[in-house]
Order: structure tokens, then sequence, then C-alpha cells
């Protein structure tokens, strides 16, 4: 499948380096690509540059945000919360029009210190934001409760039984992901509902963030016991 990527970092690599090895057409989008190539600092977090990474995965393309949505069938929004609207303006709404859109973004408020803040929560989430932006878009929210490994590859962790959630309004846009959720591995996929029900996982942040801090690693998960 022709699948596009809206960001560079992490989480678009990781998703765009799994979806490429599992035979995916994979276009990662960007505000400027030639800017982006010509970045020579690893990231905020320690990333390489980006054409060092690209060096190894010379089958993923780049292009800009709305090369990304223009090529895929599927469109992932992979970019920074707070910039994700104005990403997706760049995108552009009447490109998205029918595509399935898998949002994995959260809405963290870098500007508030650690840990970040939910920028939107309890009544909206930053998934109806997008959907409000970009109304023709079949969106799914999904992924935005693990880290970009655990993402890609659930089996890595200890007990492989551990669960990921989708929401969205739209029922084959979410059968959609999920065959690419079981791609992964992903075994346990919790359909939680409609669109507002991505609040909670949204809202999951402020737990996974003190995890992350108290077990000292990204790699781990939260098992829904029936
Ligand atoms: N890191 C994880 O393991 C993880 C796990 C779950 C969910 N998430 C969520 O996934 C998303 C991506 O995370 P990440 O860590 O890979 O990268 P990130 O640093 O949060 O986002 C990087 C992307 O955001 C874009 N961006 C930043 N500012 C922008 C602006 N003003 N306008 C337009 N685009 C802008 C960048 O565009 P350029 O390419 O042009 O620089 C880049 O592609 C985030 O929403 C994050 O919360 C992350």
């Amino acid at each position: 499948m022709d699948i596009g990527i809206l960001g560079t970092g992490v989480v678009a690599r990781t998703l765009g380096g799994r979806l490429d090895r599992l035979g995916h057409d994979v276009l990662l989008g960007t505000r400027d690509p030639a800017q982006t190539l010509a970045r020579t600092e690893p990231d905020r977090f320690g990333a390489p540059p980006f054409a060092r990474w690209q060096e190894a995965h010379r089958e993923v393309g780049l292009g800009t945000f709305a090369q990304a949505a223009a090529h895929g069938e599927l469109v992932v929004n992979a970019t920074a919360g707070a910039a994700s609207l104005d990403a997706l303006r760049s995108a552009g709404p009447e490109t998205l029009a029918g595509k399935v859109l898998l949002d994995v973004a959260n809405p963290l408020d870098p500007s508030s210190g650690f840990p970040p803040a939910l920028a939107v929560s309890n009544t909206d989430s930053l998934a109806e934001q997008i959907q409000r932006l970009v109304p023709g878009a079949r969106l799914v929210k999904s992924l935005n409760t693990v880290n970009a490994s655990v993402m890609v590859d659930p089996a890595a962790l200890a007990d492989a039984e551990h669960s990921i959630f989708v929401s969205g309004d739209d029922a084959g846009a979410k059968a959609m992901v999920t065959d690419l959720l079981r791609s992964f591995g992903w075994r346990d996929v919790v359909d939680l509902g409609d669109l507002s029900t991505a609040r909670g996982p949204e809202m999951l942040m402020p737990l996974w963030l003190r995890l992350f801090g108290a077990l000292g690693t990204p790699a781990f998960n939260v098992k829904v016991v029936r």
C-alpha cells in the first residue's frame, strides 16, 4: 500500500522503516525537505540527523507534507502535537478527503515544563480537533499510548499480550488500521468506539510520563485484563 507519513521524528522514522520492511511504499513529509536533509545535528531527543537515517533507509522517500498526503492511501500524522494542526493545514485538507488518516500524536504542551501538560483534554481531544480541520478524512486514533519502538514491535516486551486502542467514527478505516496493527504483531486491539473516545488514550499521557520516570525505560505498556 502507498503510505504517507507526516513527520520526520523518531515516530515517523520508526513507523516508516517498519512499513517499508513490510513491503509498503512509504513517503515521509516535512516542512522543507531541503532544510531537513541539510540538518547535521542530532534532534532534541538525540536522534541522528535525518539524512544519516535515510542513508540506511534508501527506499523511504522524503517530500513535503502535501506530497506525503497526496502519496498515501493511508496517511499517518506523526508530527508534534502542538504543530499537528499547522502540519495538516500544509498537507491540505482537500487532499486528505476520503483517505484513512491515522493520528498517533499527543497534544503535549512543551511550554509547560516537565511533565508537559495536555493542551486539550476532558471534553475535547487533538484527534477531534484534527477531524474538524479535515472533515473529509477517515480519522483513526491509535498507537499514541506507546513508545515508537513498541508501536512497531509489541512482541519485544516480555509479556506480548498487552493492549492497544483504536478510536474513530469510520468502521472501514478502523478495520484498515487494525490490519496494519496486526501486521506489526499487535494481538489485543481494543476498539473503544467513536472518535470522542480518543480523549481517554490521549489522557493516558500523564500516567505514561510518570511510568517512564518510575521505570526508567520507555519500553512498557498497559494491559487490559478482562
Ligand atoms: N516519541 C515517541 O515514542 C512517541 C510515542 C507516541 C506518540 N508520540 C507522538 O508522535 C508525534 C511525533 O513524535 P516524535 O517524537 O517523532 O517527533 P516530534 O519532535 O514530536 O515531532 C517532529 C515532527 O513535528 C514537525 N513539526 C514541529 N514543529 C512544527 C511546526 N511548527 N509546524 C509543522 N510541523 C512541525 C516536524 O516537522 P519537520 O520535519 O519539518 O521538522 C517533525 O516532522 C508527537 O505528537 C508525539 O507526541 C511520540
